[in-house]
């Protein structure tokens, strides 16, 4: 950037400059509302003189080039649309990772993955360091796969990041993606679990079961028990839990569950025994640990009816 300095270059270097100023405000004003989840200081670079916005238009993946690099490209989006079969050895539940970014992350509302390697590396608050996109993949592995990371060199990390840099093509390096993070509700009401058992039972169980253990990775993923994320997953947070039920649930009818609706269920599921995350203690070293986060202690006072959910919900 700083090289680009005469005529219209130097526009683009000053409106960058402005947007750049503005988006690392606004992460300060959220850090102290304690508004930011783990996911990203976020830049905006325009990318030509009038446009900011960077359009969704990731290649298809029946269109992949010829070359080296397609059957990398296609190994790695079977990894990611089929996870616990193509690579069981590693996956310690029945979820893929199309069970959340749907669509193998093509997806545009539930956890789109285009554009994702144009974000990386990261700081991330939860690792308290820079994240690059292999370590940030591992840690889905770890968290919401209940598994094993993959080794750094492994066929399978280069796949995936090869068809993560494919379905990221013509989003610029540092670029705001708009489509990402709408899975978030920024402020939770307070639950009604009994009220969110009932929507379940009414809404939910034809494709995750009544006892949450699912219907299948693509059909109806485990939303609890032995076969779901466990609890250091970001979606065992009340914050993206709501947010991703209101945004995408039931599938084919998101955007229609009111917030309430949304926390009551989220409310609900997180309040079932799942795995539990081992590492409890390590992750937001340098402080900043959200209070929404649905461990083992928060369960059990769900159960026992002592939770004070203004202060679970006080942080997002
Ligand atoms: C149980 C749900 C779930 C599953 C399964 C899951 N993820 Fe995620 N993933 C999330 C959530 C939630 C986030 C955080 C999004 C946010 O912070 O807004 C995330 C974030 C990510 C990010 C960073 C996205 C960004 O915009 O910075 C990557 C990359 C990623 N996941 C890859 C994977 C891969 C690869 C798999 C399969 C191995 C996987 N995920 C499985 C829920 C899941
Ligand atoms: C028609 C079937 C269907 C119905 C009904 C449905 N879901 Fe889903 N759900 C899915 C599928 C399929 C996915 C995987 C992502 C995708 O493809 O959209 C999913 C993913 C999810 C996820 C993320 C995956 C995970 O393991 O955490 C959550 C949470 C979720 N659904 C909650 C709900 C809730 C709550 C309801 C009821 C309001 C509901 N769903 C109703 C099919 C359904």
């Amino acid at each position: 950037m700083k090289k680009m300095t005469t005529g219209i270059a130097g526009t683009i270097l000053i409106a960058a400059t402005l947007f750049v100023g503005a988006a690392i405000s606004d992460k300060i004003l959220g850090d102290a509302n304690g508004e930011t989840n783990e996911a990203a200081v976020k830049t905006q670079i325009p990318t030509t003189a009038n446009s900011q916005k960077v359009v969704y238009a990731p290649p298809s993946i029946e269109e992949v080039p010829d070359g080296p690099m397609k059957e990398a490209i296609l190994y790695g989006y079977e990894l990611v649309n089929n996870t616990h079969v193509a690579a069981d050895d590693y996956v310690g539940n029945q979820l893929s990772c199309t069970s959340c970014h749907a669509g193998a992350g093509y997806d545009e509302q539930a956890s789109s993955l285009v554009g994702v390697t144009a974000n990386y590396p990261q700081y991330i608050a939860r690792s308290g360091g820079i994240v690059t996109i292999e370590e940030r993949i591992n840690g889905c592995m770890v968290r919401s796969m209940n598994g094993k990371k993959f080794d750094m060199n492994s066929d399978e990390l280069e796949a995936m990041v090869a068809y993560f840099a494919y379905i990221s093509q013509g989003v610029p390096i540092g670029a705001e993606r708009e489509w990402a993070g709408t899975s978030n509700m920024k402020s939770v009401p307070i639950p009604d679990v009994a009220h969110g058992e009932e929507l379940y039972a009414q809404s939910c169980i034809a494709c995750h079961a009544a006892d949450g253990s699912g219907t299948g990775a693509t059909t109806g993923p485990a939303l609890w028990g032995e076969n779901s994320f466990n609890d250091g997953a970001g979606m065992a947070r009340m914050s993206k839990m709501a947010g991703y039920i209101q945004n995408n649930m039931p599938v084919g009818a998101g955007g229609t569950l009111s917030d309430q609706d949304a926390a009551d269920l989220a409310a609900y599921i997180l309040s079932q025994d799942r795995p539990e995350w081992a590492n409890h203690d390590k992750d937001w070293p340098k402080g900043g640990r959200p209070n929404d986060l649905m461990n083992k202690e928060k369960r059990e006072q769900v159960k026992n009816g002592t939770i004070d959910w203004e202060q679970v919900l006080s942080t997002n």
